[in-house]
């Protein structure tokens, strides 16, 4: 079983990881098959499975559906889940929400945002919840954002990003998500943070990477993001697709510049 420790060791061993979102069984138990020892339930589900244009649909009992489709596929990996938009807008909502979570097979529940969320961090830990923070291109917030653009391009907000991430370890975060920040700026939270950080769009210099399945697979069709990569065309079956996604994450291969941003 793949413990939030194990993260922590690679870290501090300088040992890259693979993850990858997943929302059904069987998937779940081919990725565990070959290798993947970390996975994550979601709100991606809401553009990916349910067809919806963003992930502001995607309800708590929607996530809780997919954990335990996903958990009957795999007993081994650490198992992360998403709090949906608006289910942890108050410490007593995210503490009833993450519960069920929890109840449902999850081992860490992750939320999206940066110091106003540090009370709710600090309650969850208290009460025996690992956390999971999402900083940067937050889609729960693509509204307030004004569509899916690249975080902390420029001095201030990337100050604000490296703030908000030693507040939420200073909470008691135990894993933090860089999503579509700029390689310079992911390189210098990863170094500045002792909790693992794990990347998506923010080059390969985080402790661990993690993509949508729809996209290591190539079937996202014209929503596949330019940071991803399809590893089903050269890899012969989903099966190598998903190992040599592992080996590229590992030897740091991938992501390679043209997956990243400056
Ligand atoms: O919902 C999701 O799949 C995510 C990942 C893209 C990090 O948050």
């Amino acid at each position: 079983m793949t413990t939030i420790s194990h993260l922590l060791k690679w870290k501090q061993q300088q040992k890259k990881f693979a993850s990858i979102t997943v929302y059904d069984a069987v998937f779940a138990r081919l990725f565990s098959e070959q290798g993947i020892k970390v996975m994550l339930v979601g709100d991606s589900l809401g553009m990916t499975v349910q067809g919806h244009s963003s992930t502001l649909p995607v309800t708590i009992e929607d996530i809780i559906y997919h954990i335990h489709c996903v958990r009957r596929g795999t007993s081994s990996c650490l198992l992360i889940a998403d709090l949906p938009f608006m289910s942890y807008a108050t410490p007593i909502q995210a503490f009833k929400n993450a519960a069920v979570l929890m109840r449902a097979g999850a081992n860490i529940v992750k939320l999206e945002g940066g110091s106003w969320l540090s009370d709710t961090v600090n309650g969850l830990t208290e009460r025996a919840v690992p956390v999971c923070g999402h900083l940067g291109l937050t889609p729960q917030s693509v509204n307030i954002f004004g569509g899916y653009k690249i975080q902390g391009r420029d001095l201030d907000s990337a100050e604000h990003l490296l703030t908000d991430a030693l507040a939420l370890e200073q909470a008691g975060a135990q894993l933090l998500v860089l999503e579509c920040i700029p390689v310079t700026l992911a390189e210098r939270i990863t170094h500045e943070l002792t909790i693992p950080v794990i990347g998506i769009g923010s080059g390969a210099v985080t402790d661990g990477q993690i993509l949508v399945m729809q996209d290591v697979l190539g079937i996202s069709g014209d929503r596949a993001p330019s940071f991803a990569k399809d590893f089903l065309s050269t890899g012969g079956s989903i099966a190598a697709a998903i190992r040599s996604y592992i080996q590229d994450v590992e030897k740091g291969w991938f992501p390679a510049i043209e997956h990243s941003f400056q």
